[in-house]
């Protein structure tokens, strides 16, 4: 019996490892789009002031870093809700939470 219900249990991993599907959003390199979208405000990939401030170091929580994306900053930051999916976003989150000065 127990020869039977292991070779079960191998068909069924194989079958979900064959129906493993593309991750959505392995294109999304979010220290490029961060650089390119956001660097124009936002220094040295967030490691520094610019137009807007550092972020690197933020003493804000993840849920207002997440509406700020989102919502912007009337007259100071464009709004990226909508540009951006919310998984996107949660990348960004954790890109500005793990932001490290350069070596060097
Ligand atoms: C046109 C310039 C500009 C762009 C582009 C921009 N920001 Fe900002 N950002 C600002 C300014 C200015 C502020 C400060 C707003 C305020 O006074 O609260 C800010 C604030 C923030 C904050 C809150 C920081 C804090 O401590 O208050 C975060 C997080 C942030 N931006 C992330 C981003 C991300 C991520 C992008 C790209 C998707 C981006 N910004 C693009 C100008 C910009």
């Amino acid at each position: 019996m127990a020869g039977l219900s292991a070779s079960l249990l191998w068909a069924a991993m194989a079958q979900a490892q064959s129906a493993t599907p593309v991750p959505e959003n392995a294109a999304f390199e979010v220290e490029q789009v961060f650089a390119g979208t956001c660097g124009f405000c936002h220094s040295d990939g967030g490691r520094a002031a610019g137009k807007g401030p550092q972020l690197m170091n933020s003493p804000r929580d993840d849920d207002y870093i997440r509406s700020r994306i989102k919502n912007g900053k009337q007259g100071a930051m464009p709004a990226f809700d909508g540009a951006f999916t919310d998984a996107q976003i949660d990348q960004m989150v954790k890109y500005i939470r793990a932001l490290k000065p350069r070596d060097g």
